[in-house]
């Protein structure tokens, strides 16, 4: 590719939905999609089941066709695109899934190199990129391994070289995390992380595991009945849902026992802290405002460098007003 080509491809949106409905015969699978995702961006898609997340990812890799509206890949419409005009777009847009999809007949290597294969890469070539994937994923001592001898987290990794191995720009995943351990999870995470800033790679992913948006992703956008309901960045959606099923969503993350209650005669405070004014809980100055202040439960988090959180606190009496500039949004509970 010339630089000349490369800076225009820089300078589109990698990928643009537009006005996207999707039909499987009388059913309305999606409506109404708008999303722009940037160069280099991890983009989260989140929804309850049945909410439209995959139908979505079919689309972006054209295993699916639109009903309606323009799937934009470098500014391009893939909907109108012939089988043979499809080959470099399958060469630009690469997924990963759940359940890995390896071939149990070939090994590691093998797996790795399928890609290369079928778009007619010659063998010198396909064996120097195997060993780039190989050691990009940290399995080189596992080359020869078939993957039934391999963990979870090990043939995932295989499931990333294999989609990585023809350089796309753009990455899918599905639930790609949802069949490991906790500790496969961060270790598949850390490697998405290291793949976004060292490849520049854009990452779309599907995920109903909350934390892995909170851990890996800029934006999210939240699907409820084939409709994006809720978008924006991950520490805006995360302090402050402001749809019911993104707070139903959320929630799940939380480990919330609302049965805390004060003594006689006091009163029960949520103090929330949604990141929207940079404002961390000064617990000095909030035990100035509220004399006898006892802290009930809660407590922050940092998402993007964010202070998120909330505090449940019993005080005597209260003057709400003080406490306008100590915390984002306070509820009397
Ligand atoms: N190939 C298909 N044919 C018919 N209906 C489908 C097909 N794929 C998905 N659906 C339906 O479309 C809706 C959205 O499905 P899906 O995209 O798989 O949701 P999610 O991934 O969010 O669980 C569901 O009602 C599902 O049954
Ligand atoms: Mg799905």
């Amino acid at each position: 590719m010339t630089r000349f080509s490369q800076e225009i491809l820089a300078s589109v949106i990698p990928l643009q939905l537009r006005g996207i409905g999707k039909r499987y015969g009388d059913l309305t699978a999606l409506q109404d999609i708008d999303l722009s995702v940037q160069r280099g961006e991890i983009f989260g898609i989140i929804g309850r089941s049945g909410a439209g997340k995959s139908s979505l990812l079919r689309l972006i890799n054209r295993l699916e066709t639109p009903s309606e509206g323009q799937v934009l890949i470098n500014g391009q419409d893939i909907a109108a695109l012939t089988t043979t005009q499809l080959r470099p777009l399958r060469r630009q847009v690469a997924m990963i899934f759940q359940h890995f999809n390896l071939m149990a007949t070939r090994t590691v290597a093998e797996n790795i190199e399928l890609p290369l294969r079928m778009a007619g890469v010659p063998p010198p070539e396909r064996l120097r990129r195997v060993d780039e994937l190989l050691q990009l994923v940290g399995l080189v001592e596992r080359r020869d391994a078939y993957p039934a001898q391999l963990s979870g987290g090990q043939k995932q990794r295989v499931g990333i070289a294999r989609a990585l191995v023809l350089e796309p720009q753009i990455l899918l995943c599905d639930e790609a995390t949802s069949a490991l351990d906790p500790e496969s999870t961060q270790a598949i995470l850390q490697l998405l992380r290291d793949i976004n800033r060292r490849l520049g790679l854009t990452i779309v992913l599907i995920t109903h595991e909350m934390e892995v948006i909170r851990d890996l992703c800029h934006r999210v956008a939240v699907l409820e009945r084939g409709q994006v309901v809720e978008q924006g960045e991950v520490w805006r959606v995360f302090g402050d849902p402001k749809h019911e099923v993104s707070r139903i969503l959320l929630a799940g993350s939380e480990h919330r026992d609302d049965s805390a209650r004060g003594a006689e005669g006091e009163v029960l405070l949520d103090l929330h802290y949604t990141g929207a004014r940079g404002l961390e809980p000064d617990l000095a100055a909030l035990s100035a405002a509220l004399p006898g202040l006892r802290l009930v439960q809660g407590g922050v988090e940092r998402i993007q460098g964010r202070a998120l959180g909330r505090l449940r606190v019993a005080v005597g009496n209260v003057d709400l007003e003080k406490l306008s500039a100590l915390a984002d949004r306070v509820e009397r509970i």
